[in-house]
């Protein structure tokens, strides 16, 4: 093609692009493909050495219009947008306020369940679970509650049938339920490992309680258990006390009250002194000084045997408390049903 054609049609394709450098990228592709070093243009002005003397003249002038006309739209495309861009700023106003980005946070059952995680694996407790749908075997059997015992009317329990052969049957004919406690787990991880074992057990429990201000239908607890030779009571004793000094401050009171659970003997309840009154009464420890923090005991020998071991080699220790409660201790609160409203004006506040 003769390099007079060649130039025309690059105008004419030049001219088509003009109208489409409408944003800064494009006004870059367009310099690229006509302006710059390997560009079109450029291209052609290395021709010019193959055209014949005489048609030199000519082409190099219409080669040279080309690129002025080219880099003078190129020019005012750019000035073009580069006004509007400054003519949106200005539209910015700048008094407006931000929108606040919202940062979510961890509930308060669950902080309060890290921080009873840290204190306890800071002393060598590691971590277990098992299944919220628990059998009665788990749930209440093996922990030393035969069947048809008083003892399980302390735990108003939901039952679970399991028809449909959903549940598999595992040793339980006496069904499911909805575990009343967190103690099965003690069970669980005695089944499944030999002595020694010292774990903590978190997990979610569920009781048929008329629901109140100091009563929910589901709560947490966290189990503890550490089987090993020569467990005594005094270490009990000193883990729990600890324990309450990490959680509530080192100038808490602890205090060991006896109690009853079948799978403890003997067995105790634990309470601090009240950090709401300093002691001298108030509402919150019902005027006696002391708030029950949890419930605790040396494993009953007879829970060895439904685990496969000798109850004359080892001893331990079981305690369990209830989450909700810890934190409404340390937090002032005073209706657990706060805890499941998800009211984020109750919390915002942790
Ligand atoms: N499982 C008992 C309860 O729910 C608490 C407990 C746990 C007591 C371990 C002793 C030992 O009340």
């Amino acid at each position: 093609m003769a390099m007079l054609d060649e130039i025309a049609k690059l105008k004419e394709e030049a001219n088509a692009e003009i109208g489409q450098m409408n944003s800064a990228e494009a006004i870059e592709n367009f310099r690229l493909k006509y302006l710059s070093r390997r560009g079109l243009l450029a291209q052609l002005f290395e021709k010019i050495k193959e055209v014949p003397k005489e048609e030199k003249p000519a082409v190099g002038k219409s080669l040279n219009e080309l690129r002025a006309f080219v880099e003078s739209e190129f020019e005012s495309a750019k000035k073009k947008i580069e006004n509007h861009d400054s003519q949106t700023r200005a539209m910015i106003d700048l008094t407006v306020p931000g929108r606040k980005r919202y940062v979510g946070r961890k509930h308060p059952i669950t902080q309060t369940l890290d921080e009873i995680k840290k204190i306890f694996s800071g002393i060598g407790f590691g971590i277990a679970d098992g299944p919220d749908i628990e059998d009665d075997y788990h749930n209440f059997e093996a922990l030393n509650f035969p069947p048809d015992h008083p003892a399980r009317d302390m735990q108003d329990t939901f039952f679970v049938e399991a028809g449909g052969g959903k549940l598999a049957p595992e040793r339980s004919d006496r069904g499911y339920v909805l575990r009343t406690h967190t103690s099965g787990v003690q069970i669980r991880v005695m089944e499944q490992n030999k002595p020694p074992v010292r774990v903590i057990m978190p997990g979610r429990c569920y009781r048929n309680e008329a629901i109140s201000a100091r009563a929910y239908c589901m709560f947490h607890q966290v189990e503890g258990l550490y089987v090993d030779k020569n467990v005594t009571f005094g270490e009990l004793k000193g883990t729990i006390s600890y324990f309450a000094k990490e959680l509530f401050g080192t100038n808490v009171k602890t205090r060991f009250r006896p109690s009853f659970f079948p799978f403890t003997e003997p067995s105790a309840e634990v309470d601090v002194n009240c950090f709401i009154c300093g002691g001298t009464g108030c509402r919150v420890c019902k005027h006696s000084g002391w708030l029950e923090i949890l419930g605790c005991g040396m494993v009953d020998p007879n829970l060895y045997k439904f685990v496969g071991y000798d109850e004359r080699e080892v001893s331990g220790y079981a305690f369990g408390m209830g989450i909700e409660r810890l934190a409404m201790l340390r937090y002032g609160i005073d209706d657990i049903r706060l805890f499941f409203d998800n009211d984020l004006r109750f919390l915002n506040q942790f």
